[in-house]
C-alpha cells in the first residue's frame, strides 16, 4: 500500500521487500557507518539521554549503532514516513523495548511537531531534496538544530563523492535527459554553514565510513532491485540501451561499487572536549 509519501523505493515489492532493503543486503555500508556514529557519540559528554531518528528506514543502522554505544538513551523517538518499513522499524528495534522508551512515529520530518530536545539527532540518508533541489535544505536544517538540546550533538549523513554518486549521476542524467547533480555531504555542508550561525562555540567536523556494495550476477531480481533503489527508476521503465550501458558501465568494475558516506557532526559548547576538538571544520577518516 503507499501513502501519500512513499515512494517504491521504502515500498515492499511482490515478495515484501523494499529495494532499499535488498540494496543493504549486498552492501557493508551500515556495518561500517554504524561504527563511525557509536564513536562519534562515545566521545561526547555525558552519555545521551535522548535521541532523535531522522527517517530511520528499517532500523538496522540504528539498531547496529545503539548496540555499540556505551549506554543506550532512556528516550528514543524515531521517524519513518513509509509504511512498509515502519514494522521492521518496531521489529529492529523490539531487543531495546526494555531499556528505552521507544517512540516511532509515521510521518515526514516537516510535518514532526514537539517541545521536546535532543541530546542526539541523526539524519542519516534521508531524501530531503527529493529529485527536485536543494531549496527547502536551509528550513530542514534551521528546524533539525532548533530541537537540538544544548550540549547536544547533530550528525547528518550523505553519501561522499564516491562511485555510486557518479553511477546516480551518470545514469539518471541519462534518464532523465538532463544533468542530474546528485546531492552529497559536500553540498549539506555548504548549505549547512549557511544556516549555522558564525560562532566560535560551534564546532563542525566531516568524518568518513568506507564501504563497497556488490551487485549480484545470478540473482536478476535482487540486482534489478539495486540499481532501481540507486536511480529510482523502475527497470522495466528504462530503455533497453541503456539497461545494456549499465549492465557494461558494472561489468567493467567487476560488480563492485566504492562507497563513502560523509558524516557531518555539529556540536557547541561542550563541557568536556577530547583532545584535538577545535572550533571552525576539520576533516578526519
Ligand atoms: C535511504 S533510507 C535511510 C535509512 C536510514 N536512516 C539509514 O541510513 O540506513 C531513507 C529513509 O528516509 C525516509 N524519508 C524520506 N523522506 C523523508 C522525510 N521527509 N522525513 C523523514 N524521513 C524521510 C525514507 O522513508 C527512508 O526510510
Amino acid at each position: 500500500m503507499m501513502n501519500k509519501f512513499q515512494k517504491f523505493e521504502y515500498s515492499n515489492d511482490d515478495r515484501g521487500v523494499t529495494p532499499f532493503e535488498t540494496f543493504q543486503r549486498y552492501s557493508n555500508e551500515k556495518q561500517q557507518t554504524s561504527i563511525k556514529i557509536a564513536e562519534i557519540i562515545n566521545s561526547f559528554r555525558t552519555h545521551p539521554v535522548s535521541l532523535l531518528d531522522v527517517g530511520a528506514g528499517d532500523g538496522l543502522l540504528t539498531q547496529l549503532y545503539l548496540s555499540k554505544i556505551e549506554s543506550v538513551p532512556q528516550k528514543i523517538t524515531l521517524i519513518e514516513p513509509s509504511v512498509d518499513l515502519i514494522n521492521k522499524l518496531r521489529l529492529n528495534l523490539s531487543q531495546f523495548d526494555g531499556l528505552s522508551t521507544i517512540n516511532i512515529l509515521n510521518e515526514r520530518f516537516q510535518e514532526y511537531a514537539t517541545d521536546q530536545k535532543f541530546d542526539v539527532i541523526i539524519a542519516s540518508h534521508v531524501p530531503f531534496t527529493g529529485d527536485t533541489g536543494m531549496e527547502t535544505l536551509p528550513s530542514i536544517y534551521m528546524k533539525l538544530l532548533s530541537l537540538l538540546d544544548y550540549n547536544g550533538v547533530l550528525i547528518l549523513i550523505q553519501r561522499a563523492n564516491d562511485d555510486i554518486h557518479s553511477f546516480r549521476e551518470k545514469f539518471k542524467s541519462i534518464l532523465n535527459g538532463r544533468i542530474y547533480n546528485s546531492y552529497a555531504i559536500n553540498d549539506a555542508q555548504n548549505v549547512f554553514g549557511n544556516v549555522v550561525a558564525d560562532d566560535p562555540l560551534n564546532h563542525i567536523t566531516i568524518y568518513h565510513a568506507s564501504s563497497e556494495l556488490l551487485f549480484p550476477k545470478d540473482n536478476q531480481h535482487d540486482r534489478i532491485a539495486i540499481i532501481e533503489f540507486l536511480l529510482n527508476t523502475k527497470w522495466n521503465q528504462i530503455q533497453r540501451d541503456v539497461k545494456a550501458q549499465i549492465n557494461d558501465y558494472l561489468a567493467v568494475r567487476n560488480n563492485r561499487l566504492g562507497q563513502s558516506d560523509g558524516i557531518l557532526v555539529f556540536s557547541q559548547e561542550i563541557e568536556n572536549p577530547p583532545p584535538n576538538r577545535e572550533g571552525g571544520v576539520s576533516e578526519r577518516s
